[in-house]
């Protein structure tokens, strides 16, 4: 049965329209005004265009709602009670390099508690939605994330660390750390789809340092829905935005974390 509601609908069909120009914009990526944000942080026409064409739809719905978009920053400030949460193109580089691993991710809040969200894939046609208490969905078929027990057995998800960070060393060591611990790592270069493959069981977990809100918050509903457990961990009250995250399919989340917390490399 395919979910129905209100939210998802206006969601989907904006990520219909705005993926009608980046389909094209992806095929001809040769022609696109690129400029970098920072070191490897690159920001190009189409991500400027996709937010505007999500902007215009979800506001033609319900012009008062607030907005927190990647690109343009906060939109009716005043609003916390209702807001969109933006990523025009969550996988940017991928998309510049000709990598068909980018997505569309817009999650909905009400008084700060994600209600629901979409991740979509153009190139792929892939949809990943949910909303809170209904299951979620790839599609018309509902998913439920992986069913394996231990992290040894495990393949995880991750990525970074970015151009400009500060804690590379902290970044790589545990990554070795993850890595003599379970049975591979995958690193593909955009957040939100890395969520939407644990809910759907693709992965069997993802942990990443250094990401914005707007990478993994529609991937929060969608991975809660299929069963799956997500923390943050190390966070800075001073920048709410800022997160790093552990989203596992709940049966491995413990031992993961508990090997994320052990100070020592093995
Ligand atoms: C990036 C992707 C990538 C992650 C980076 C993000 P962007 O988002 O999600 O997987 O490693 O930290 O910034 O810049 O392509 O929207
Ligand atoms: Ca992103
Ligand atoms: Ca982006």
């Amino acid at each position: 049965m395919r979910l129905n509601s209100p939210q998802i609908n206006l969601i989907s069909k904006a990520c219909m329209k705005a993926s009608r120009s980046l389909i094209r914009d992806f095929g001809e990526i040769e022609n696109l005004q690129v400029s970098e944000k920072g070191p490897g942080d690159f920001v190009t026409s189409a991500d400027k265009r996709t937010e505007k064409i999500l902007i215009e739809e979800l506001q033609k719905a319900h012009p008062d709602y607030g907005i927190i978009t990647e690109e343009l920053g906060i939109i009716n400030k005043s609003n916390t009670k209702n807001r969109w949460i933006i990523d025009p193109i969550d996988g940017t580089t991928n998309f510049l390099n000709g990598i068909p691993q980018f997505a569309i991710s817009i999650g909905y809040e009400e008084e700060d508690e994600i209600k629901c969200g979409v991740i979509f894939n153009p190139i792929t046609n892939e949809m990943f939605f949910a909303e809170k208490g209904n299951g979620a969905y790839l599609n018309n078929s509902r998913i439920r994330v992986s069913k394996k027990k231990k992290i040894k057995d495990a393949l995880l998800v991750t990525g970074g660390p970015k151009g400009l960070s500060k804690i590379k060393d902290k970044i790589f060591s545990e990554y070795i750390k993850v890595s003599h611990n379970v049975s591979n790592i995958r690193k593909f270069g955009s957040a939100a789809l890395d969520m939407a493959y644990v809910a759907c069981g693709r992965f069997d977990g993802y942990w990443q340092r250094e990401l914005n809100y707007w990478d993994i918050a529609a991937g929060l509903i969608i991975l809660k829905e299929a069963g799956g457990f997500v923390n943050f961990f190390d966070e800075d009250s001073s920048f709410p935005l800022k997160k790093n995250i552990l989203a596992t399919n709940s049966n491995i989340h413990e031992e993961l974390r508990d090997l994320l917390n052990k100070k020592d490399i093995e």
